[in-house]
């Protein structure tokens, strides 16, 4: 494993520092038919979701590693400094199954093969000024090659002057004016507080009040919602129904919460509401793949227009065509990606020999 960020550094010394990264980046593959999002000729179906990408220089390098829908790390409208480190562990993927969903993750050493990696991440989304990640947006962009895509994630914060909608509105415009080709919205921060229910992927009404306030203040660039894992299909049905008129884009999973603990019964990541954190990499692979699979049912069935974003448990060429194989335009790899980030070019060239 090549990670490309320092575990047990700070999230300030590694947007200082990384990407980390030795040896060659390998020529990008050309691949004979587009993949076609919205509008875009995009050169592959691969990409990076929001998180790993935490800042400009990030992007580029995974730009010329041949992932080519890449989207920037959430942006709020208020700035906004990281947890303390420890932000990422380790934990043990086989205590991640249906029956214990929301029960107790214990965290392990860090393991040896890819498959085998799963942690959790806890940043808090930490935030740039509007000016400040405006203007690294704008070097981002200017790193992307052709046939690629950046998106920029954005939400809205609580507890601040503006009310949630309207900070969800604010923010996405500023996301326009930073010149965003197309705006994810965040709904499923497993930090983040809805402000009826829960998180504000579980709440239809609050979250299609969103994207239509947002859909009409950004006009032509096309919207997705990033969404969760839902136990309750009725549920995310009725997400899509409500959200359906206004997005251009359905983006899921986010990550999966569990409570973390050392092995010895101690809370893993310290802090007050950092017990319960979000687990991603390969132990939700099959969480993420029925979400999308019954997304694109939906979209089917319903004959919605939105595309869809697959994200959740790649670590392998195979997974990725599994995402796409479920429904998926495209397939994001988060956690993988961090360690193994020539992953697009070893799916690259195991589709030239399959
Ligand atoms: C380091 C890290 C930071 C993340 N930060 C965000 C974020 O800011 N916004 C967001 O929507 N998702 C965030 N995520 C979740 C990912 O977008 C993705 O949904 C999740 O990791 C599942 O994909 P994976 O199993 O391939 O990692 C983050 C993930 C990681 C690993």
């Amino acid at each position: 494993m090549q990670p490309t960020y320092d575990i047990s550094k700070s999230t300030h010394w590694n947007q200082e520092n990384g990407p980390l990264f030795e040896g060659n980046v390998p020529k990008r593959t050309e691949y004979p038919n587009p993949t076609k999002l919205w509008n875009f000729d995009l050169n592959s179906p691969l990409g990076i979701p929001a998180g790993p990408l935490f800042n400009s220089k990030f992007i580029k390098l995974y730009a010329d590693l041949g992932y080519d829908t890449l989207v920037y790390k959430t942006v709020r409208s208020v700035e906004r400094q990281a947890h303390p480190n420890p932000n990422i562990v380790f934990v043990d993927k086989t205590k991640i199954t249906r029956d214990r969903l929301g029960e107790d993750v214990n965290t392990i050493p860090e393991p040896e093969n890819i498959e085998d990696v799963t942690i959790t991440n806890s940043y808090g989304v930490n935030s740039l000024t509007i000016e400040g990640w405006q203007a690294d947006f704008a070097k981002a962009k200017a790193g992307m090659n052709e046939g690629q895509l950046l998106i920029l994630s954005c939400m809205g914060t609580h507890g601040i002057d503006r009310e949630l909608v309207e900070d969800y509105v604010y923010t996405a415009s500023a996301a326009k004016d930073a010149g965003a080709q197309a705006i994810e919205l965040n709904f499923s921060c497993p930090n983040l507080k809805g402000a009826k229910t829960g998180a504000i992927y579980m709440d239809p009404e609050i979250s299609s009040e969103i994207t239509q306030k947002v859909k009409a203040a950004i006009g032509d660039i096309p919207l997705i919602i990033k969404l969760g894992h839902y136990e309750d299909r009725n549920l995310l049905n009725e997400i899509l129904r409500k959200n359906a008129p206004h997005v251009d884009g359905v983006a899921a999973i986010n990550t999966i919460k569990m409570k973390v603990y050392t092995p010895d019964g101690q809370q893993a990541l310290p802090g007050e509401g950092r017990l319960t954190s979000g687990l991603c990499g390969s132990a939700i692979l099959p969480f993420a793949l029925e979400t999308v699979q019954k997304i694109a049912e939906e979209k089917n069935g319903q004959s919605y227009n939105f595309e869809i974003l697959g994200v959740g448990g790649i670590t392998s060429p195979e997974d990725i065509d599994k995402h796409l194989e479920a429904g998926a335009k495209i397939a994001m790899t988060g956690t993988a990606a961090m360690w193994d980030p020539l992953l697009a070019y070893k799916y690259n060239q195991y589709k030239l020999n399959h």
